[in-house]
């Protein structure tokens, strides 16, 4: 609220010129539509960068469901598990630049979207946006919900009153991958000396997404924890052995270079595949908050109020190569492969780095904090406000 006060003082003429910039939008979008509404109050403009801004404190603000919704995974649920911060957390309010980012109104959602189907494609970290969403949208409907698993999906819901569905596919690296040995055959993995790995089909998309393409009007696809993983994708034990028409390629690629040939291939695959006028979204990488070591190094997350500016490029500055670093350099892949693409970027990594408290840390109920995931109701919600801003401004732009 204070920087919002400060901008009106500095640019005292900013009201009015947003309003003309809204006149002028409007009567040119009434040329093809007489039925533009908008529920909200002050339209940004239409270069409204929702991915910088400050998170403000706003004791007022309430989630839009209850922490005892029962798809929160357990660990995530900070409320249950008496994380002292955990309904602290909830009343930040993230305040872009220029604009305003709302909270999305989920009736007015089930309404607006109802008869199509949204898909979460991704890790776990998607799962996480998806179970924000799944809570939201069920705390407003009248709780005809189906459970079902469409097209592959690890788990999926219809809210059946408006014929809504929403479903989660589970793939951690988008391309198919599996264990991987040598064989006496003596190819040319063997040759070079490789007995065990997994083995990563850079051209094939994994089974439980596969056939979400036919079946979802909306795709919100992640990847990125698990190329920077080498306590699964152990560089010596188990390394990513990445094969392309079947065949391993030659010289083997360190897994930065075998997201890249991934990507290469799973976005056009998705740009061909996707139904007519499906609307595509790739979310950017989700930024984790280990301080004092890695997660298996005794690293923490006890912060209870989100970083200042420096704090977050201490921690996440690709020149500082901290433990943290991963954030940006994935998105650096991902924005690389997206260039001249029709996928809408979800970019919610600066405003989630400076999120160090939102984590389930250890209320996460493991043997290690957990620094990477996020508490529900928390952050994601957040990312949900952005996508759902983002698709309705598609949308109207289409009309
Ligand atoms: C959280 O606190 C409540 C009330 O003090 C208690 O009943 C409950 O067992 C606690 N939960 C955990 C996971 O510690
Ligand atoms: C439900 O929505 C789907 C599209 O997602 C549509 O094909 C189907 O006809 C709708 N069913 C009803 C009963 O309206
Ligand atoms: C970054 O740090 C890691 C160890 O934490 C090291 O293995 C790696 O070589 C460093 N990378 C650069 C570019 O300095």
């Amino acid at each position: 609220m204070a920087t919002r006060e400060a901008a009106k003082k500095k640019f005292p003429l900013f009201p009015l010129f947003s309003l003309l910039c809204f006149t002028s939008i409007f009567l040119l979008l009434s040329q093809y539509t007489t039925t533009l509404h908008t529920h909200r109050t002050s339209p940004a403009p239409a270069t409204c960068d929702y991915s910088h801004g400050a998170w403000i404190p706003h004791p007022a603000r309430t989630p839009s469901y209850h922490h005892t919704c029962k798809e929160i995974f357990k660990g995530w649920n900070c409320l249950s598990a008496n994380k002292s911060n955990a309904a602290a957390l909830a009343t930040w309010r993230w305040q872009p630049r220029h604009c305003d980012l709302p909270q999305f109104d989920p009736l007015h959602f089930l309404r607006a979207r109802a008869h199509s189907t949204i898909g979460f494609v991704g890790d776990s970290l998607n799962r996480n946006m998806f179970v924000s969403l799944f809570c939201a949208l069920k705390a407003a409907s009248d709780g005809h919900v189906k459970k079902w698993r469409p097209a592959g999906a690890d788990r999926g819901f219809t809210f059946l009153t408006y014929n809504l569905t929403i479903a989660y596919h589970r793939t951690n690296l988008l391309a198919r991958y599996g264990r991987w040995s040598a064989t006496d055959d003596g190819g040319a993995l063997e040759t070079l000396g490789f007995r065990e790995g997994f083995r990563v089909d850079v051209d094939v998309p994994e089974s439980t997404w596969a056939q979400a393409l036919s079946f979802h009007d909306i795709l919100i696809f992640n990847t990125g924890h698990w190329w920077w993983a080498p306590s699964k994708f152990d560089p010596t034990k188990s390394p990513m052995l990445f094969f392309k028409k079947g065949q391993p390629v030659i010289p083997p690629l360190r897994p930065d270079q075998g997201l890249d040939m991934v990507l290469k291939h799973m976005i056009p695959y998705v740009e061909e595949n996707a139904r007519p006028g499906a609307v595509k979204f790739f979310r950017t990488q989700s930024p984790r908050h280990f301080e004092g070591g890695d997660w298996d190094q005794g690293g923490s997350c006890q912060r209870d109020r989100p970083l200042a500016v420096e704090q977050v490029e201490e921690l996440f500055s690709v020149k500082n190569n901290g433990t943290n670093v991963e954030a940006r350099l994935v998105n650096e892949h991902l924005y690389k492969a997206l260039k001249g693409s029709s996928f809408i970027i979800l970019d919610i990594t600066h405003l989630s780095e400076f999120r160090a408290d939102a984590h389930p840390a250890s209320a996460g109920g493991k043997k290690h904090d957990d620094c990477m995931h996020w508490c529900l109701p928390g952050i994601t919600d957040t990312w949900n406000d952005l996508f759902i801003e983002l698709l309705n401004r598609k949308i109207k732009g289409r009309s």
